[in-house]
């Protein structure tokens, strides 16, 4: 039974798409916690905030991830999961992962993930100082929520994917 992967960080830490290269090359499946939220809502996160708020996209982001995390270790196929970058936010969702083996965080700096974000469809990456204020709040979170923590600056998604593969492996052979 190999447990799941889960990636956490900031907005722009590169989640997705090193979930995406580390699910391949582990040949593994990968989910992207938003994409099923926004599934599960019916609507884009930007429209969910837009329309019902903050608060509605958290309780379904936090049912989600939990079924997410249920179904994959139900299979036991490793499935790497990449949480959206609010998700430790979350009570349940913290408590959850303190007791899982794989949790990854992909270290990078405020800055970067702001030329990353800005533009997209993130609610909260529009304005740089609230998106640095809300990157310094969180920080802490991030911290205590990792099991394991890959400095990412300046490393392509290839390379990062690359170090988190040793890391599940490491923890394979030691489990
Ligand atoms: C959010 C991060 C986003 C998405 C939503 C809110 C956050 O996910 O869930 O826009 O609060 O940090 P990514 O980290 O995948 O961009």
């Amino acid at each position: 039974m190999a447990p799941p992967v889960i990636l956490i960080g900031f907005m722009g830490s590169g989640k997705s798409a090193v979930g995406k290269r580390l699910a391949a090359e582990l040949g593994c499946r990968f989910v992207d916690a938003d994409d099923e939220v926004e599934r599960a809502m019916g609507i884009s996160i930007v429209d969910a905030f837009s329309r019902h708020g903050e608060e509605y996209f958290r309780r379904h982001e936090e049912e989600t991830v939990h079924h997410l995390i249920d179904a994959a270790e139900s299979r036991g196929d490793g499935t790497v999961i990449s949480l959206g970058g609010g998700a430790v936010t979350i009570g349940s969702v913290r408590r959850r992962l303190a007791g899982m083996p794989l949790v990854i965080l992909l270290d990078q700096d405020a800055g970067t993930c702001f030329e990353r974000s800005r533009g997209g469809g993130r609610p909260l990456a529009r304005d740089r100082e609230d998106f640095e204020r809300l990157y310094r709040e969180r920080e802490r979170l991030y911290r205590e929520a990792a099991g394991h923590v890959l400095d990412t600056r300046g490393k392509s998604a290839a390379a990062v994917a690359a170090a988190a593969a040793e890391i599940v492996r490491r923890e394979g052979e030691s489990a």
